[in-house]
């Protein structure tokens, strides 16, 4: 399957903290093209920006809750419209509860499109703090691991150059309240995408190439494809 075949394909990287969807995420749109929507590096970029979004957001995820489902809905509502139907879309980190879920749903089908697939990103606990703890997060979206994934150049993103960053709430008390955050809120979203039958089960916790190629092969995109099919 190549990349125009592929055109305006849904998928939603569904997984704990620190699983992976971030690092799956930008590889499997780089390489085929498609868009990544992560809605935290779309917070985190309004919180950079000092924007009212930003501001409001911070108290929330400064603390590990979620932002309101309201406010996350129109901001991935406002970048769909920006973006056109045509192009494929990996989400990451949205939806976040089965409202997100109904919503998209519906702002989706006003385009004639649907979520197509659900990967769920699977990793024990222990495997998410080691990682958590060992992240560093350029500002470009691109996340780095001291232990599993260095820079090539320590503390500077290998892409843009800009200095890597320690996320604030990857602080220990902050990484499990976000954990059980997953655990409440979120987990109920591997029924609802069960029920309606788009729901994969991906292993996370192998290295990241192993994880990329079972991700691949769960979305139906062969190894190596790209988004000219080259
Ligand atoms: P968000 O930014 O989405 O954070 P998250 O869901 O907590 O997930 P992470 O980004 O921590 O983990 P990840 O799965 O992306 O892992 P990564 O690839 O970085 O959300 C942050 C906050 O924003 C929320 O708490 C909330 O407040 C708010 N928010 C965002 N979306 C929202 C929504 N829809 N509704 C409401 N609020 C929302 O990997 C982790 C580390 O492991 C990295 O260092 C990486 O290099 C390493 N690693 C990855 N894969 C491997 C591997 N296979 N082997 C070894 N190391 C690996
Ligand atoms: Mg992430």
């Amino acid at each position: 399957m190549n990349g125009a075949q592929s055109a305006g394909r849904v998928i939603v990287l569904l997984g704990s903290p620190g699983v992976g969807k971030g690092t799956q995420g930008i590889r499997l749109s780089g390489a085929m093209g498609w868009a990544h929507v992560s809605t935290g590096d779309l917070l985190r970029a309004a919180l950079k920006a000092g924007t009212a979004l930003g501001l409001e957001a911070r108290k929330f995820m400064d603390a590990g809750e979620l932002v309101p489902d309201e406010v996350m809905v129109d901001l991935v509502r406002e970048h769909l419209a920006a973006m056109g139907s045509d192009r494929g879309v990996v989400f990451d980190g949205f939806p976040r509860t089965v409202p997100q879920a109904e919503a998209l749903g519906a702002v989706l089908a006003e385009e004639g499109r649907q979520v197509d697939q659900v990967v769920l990103l699977e990793a024990d606990a222990e495997v998410l703090v080691r990682r958590i703890s060992g992240r560093r997060s350029s500002p470009s979206g691109r996340v780095y691991n001291v232990h599993f994934d260095p820079p090539r150049r320590p503390g500077f993103c290998d892409d843009t150059g800009e200095p890597l960053i320690h996320r604030a709430d990857d602080q220990p008390e902050t990484v499990r309240t976000r954990l059980s955050v997953y655990r409440e809120a979120t987990a109920p979203l591997v029924g609802y995408y069960d029920a309606r039958g788009v729901l994969v089960r991906v292993d996370g916790e192998g290295d990241i190439g192993e994880v990329q190629a079972a991700l691949r092969e769960a979305v139906g995109v062969a190894r190596g494809a790209t988004a000219t099919g080259a």
